[in-house]
């Protein structure tokens, strides 16, 4: 672990960076309305870390990893303010026939390994902690395809940045000093219809993503359709790319003909996946729109704050300045003053009132 200038630990950030697996488990859950279920999910956060290690340890090979993300409502719950900069209800789009619904989500658990059995031995767990006090709202377990391939055919992962550029690109900084080392991550589940999809020539099918499918090389500027998805999802700004970390996952069900995307993308800032979105569904210029959403349908949108490790396990202490300013000096939470200014002032969430 790195350190700052005074020599405390700088603020980890939870294993967002880890690679590709072949194997996910997305879990999006609301707390339960109710005294003491805020203090459950408090309590989780603090014991997730063993957890991870607890199951993980049993093949170390198998790089079991799990990211915990609050929506909103659940951070001014837990935490209470100042809320991260970036970190608001996900903004619904509708334009024509398209639409990024916002559907209900207080916590997200993205869980990875090599082997499903670890992603369900954990994600089983992590809801033995919960019971009773939240409600699994949306699961998907994700499977690798072939090459790292989506289920309409085409490779996807390819120009995720790497090394220190992935941890730029997914990593809050010195922009918002207070949740330094947290990320923003938007995640939406996509149906294809991929008979519609499979009865189009590849040649097209290659246009709107950008690239060609067999061996996934990008198209020439010179052909490429300013609607395709790799042109629309390409933010500048001050004449460099702005990236996003994505971690997209195919997951289905062939008795209910469910074939699907689920997208999950970190960034620094969730202004950048937010506009990527925008040209996505409403088009740039506008009517310019990305055709992926001719055949395919978001049934689920959230927007998340993924805390550092070391916010993430003061949330469960439950006092007073525990919270992202006593996190970043990297003080432990007991040392910090009731009445330090800029605490998330935790400890007036103690009350079962509260809770609910
Ligand atoms: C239906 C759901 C989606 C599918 C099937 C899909 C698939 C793909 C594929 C196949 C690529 C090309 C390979 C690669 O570079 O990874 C790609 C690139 C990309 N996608 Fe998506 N994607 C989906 C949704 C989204 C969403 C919702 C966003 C952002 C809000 C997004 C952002 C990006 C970005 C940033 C790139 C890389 C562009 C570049 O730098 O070349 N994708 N996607």
């Amino acid at each position: 672990m790195t350190t700052d200038a005074a020599g405390f630990a700088a603020a980890e950030p939870q294993a967002v960076l880890s690679p590709l697996t072949r194997a996910a488990i997305f879990l999006v859950a609301v707390v339960n309305p109710g005294s003491g279920n805020a203090g459950t999910v408090r309590g989780l956060c603090g014991d997730l870390a063993g957890l991870v290690r607890a199951v993980g340890f049993r093949d170390s090979d198998s790089m079991l990893t799990c990211v915990a993300g609050f929506g909103p409502a659940a951070w001014d719950q837990l935490a209470g303010p100042p809320r991260p900069a970036g970190l608001h209800p996900f903004q619904e789009i509708q334009a024509g026939p398209r639409r990024a619904v916002a559907t209900p989500g207080d916590l997200l658990f993205h869980i990875r390994a090599q082997r499903m059995d670890l992603c369900f031995e954990l994600a089983t767990q992590i809801m033995a902690r919960l019971r009773g006090a939240v409600t699994v709202v949306d699961e998907a377990h994700g499977f690798r395809y072939f090459d790292a391939r989506d289920l309409i055919g085409f490779v996807d992962g390819t120009e995720n940045p790497t090394g220190a550029a992935a941890a730029r690109a997914a990593t809050i900084g010195a922009e918002d000093p207070a949740f330094a080392g947290g990320s923003y991550v938007i995640v939406q589940k996509y149906l294809h219809d991929l008979e519609a999809w499979n009865a189009l020539p590849v040649a097209e099918q290659e246009g709107i993503i950008g690239r060609t499918k067999l061996d996934d090389i990008e198209l020439d500027d010179s052909v490429k359709p300013s609607y395709a998805h790799n042109a629309l999802t390409t933010i500048v700004s001050g004449g460099e790319e702005v990236k996003i970390l994505r971690y997209n996952m195919p997951f289905g069900s062939v008795g209910d003909g469910e074939y699907g995307t689920y997208f999950i993308g970190y960034a620094r800032s969730s202004a950048t996946t937010e506009l990527m979105l925008r040209n996505m569904f409403i088009g740039s210029p506008e009517g310019n729109y990305d055709r992926l959403l001719d055949i395919s349908r978001a049934v689920t949108g959230g927007l998340f704050f993924v805390p550092s490790v070391r916010l993430l396990e003061s949330l469960a202490s439950g006092v007073p300045g525990a919270g992202p300013n006593a996190a970043a000096a990297g003080q432990p939470p007991e040392s910090a003053s009731p009445s330090s200014s800029g605490s998330l002032n935790i400890g007036s969430l103690r009350g079962a009132s509260q809770d609910g």
